[in-house]
């Protein structure tokens, strides 16, 4: 939102049309547009290339299959111009591995509680993933109404891993950052750590 209210030029893509009406009304509510599709990391394609792609929020560790985002990798390579740069978040491997936190809750519109309770269920130190169950529980006068069970899967990358794997997608000049502050190295207490790479070939 902030890049389009400085008036750079924006598009995007989420798996979720859901998500991208989310999108669509906070742009509204700004008088902002954007043109946004319905599209995966894996099998997303433009007729043109782009000057940056962002991936915020550590999105990116969704992609679960190294080999899977490897081709995402050269997939966003693809569709940048020469000189074209990649921004990436990921969240260090300290936040995939802790403890889960408290019980989440808020009020709906109509006065029921919502809970929201994260439990990491499996670890896999091979494949570098962990599978959480995020169980929503809706509640009226102290009953339990409905349970939504949302099965969440992330991988995680070491810092000098994940620079490899921008070179072997073809990157250079790779600089990564830790907490948002462009050109700090990352520091282990980091809650994120943002990675640029650049496109030099045409
Ligand atoms: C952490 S949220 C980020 C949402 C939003 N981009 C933002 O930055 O606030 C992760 C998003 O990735 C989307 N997603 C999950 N798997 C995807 C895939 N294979 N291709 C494209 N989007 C995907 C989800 O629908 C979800 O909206």
């Amino acid at each position: 939102m902030p890049l389009l209210q400085e008036g750079f030029q924006i598009e995007g893509f989420d798996a979720s049309e859901e998500m991208l009406n989310y999108c669509r009304d906070a742009c509204q509510k700004r008088n902002l547009s954007a043109d946004l599709t319905l599209q995966t990391f894996e099998e997303f394609s433009y007729g043109k290339s782009f000057a940056a792609i962002i991936v915020p929020a550590g999105s990116f560790q969704l992609i679960t299959d190294e080999v899977a985002a490897a081709a995402v990798l050269k997939r966003f390579y693809d569709h940048l111009a020469p000189e074209g740069r990649l921004i990436i978040d990921l969240d260090p491997i300290g936040g995939i591995l802790a403890p889960p936190g408290p019980i989440r809750s808020w009020t709906t519109e109509g006065g029921d509680l919502l809970t929201l309770t994260d439990n990491r269920v499996q670890t896999n130190h091979l494949a570098q993933t962990t599978l959480s169950h995020s169980r929503y529980d809706l509640w009226r006068n102290g009953a339990l109404i409905e349970t939504e069970l949302e099965l969440f899967k992330l991988r995680w990358w070491g810092v000098h891993e994940f620079r490899l794997a921008l070179r072997d997608a073809g990157f250079a000049d790779v600089q990564v950052s830790g907490n948002y502050q462009h050109g700090r190295a990352p520091q282990p207490e980091d809650e994120i750590f943002t990675f640029e790479a650049k496109r030099v070939t045409a």
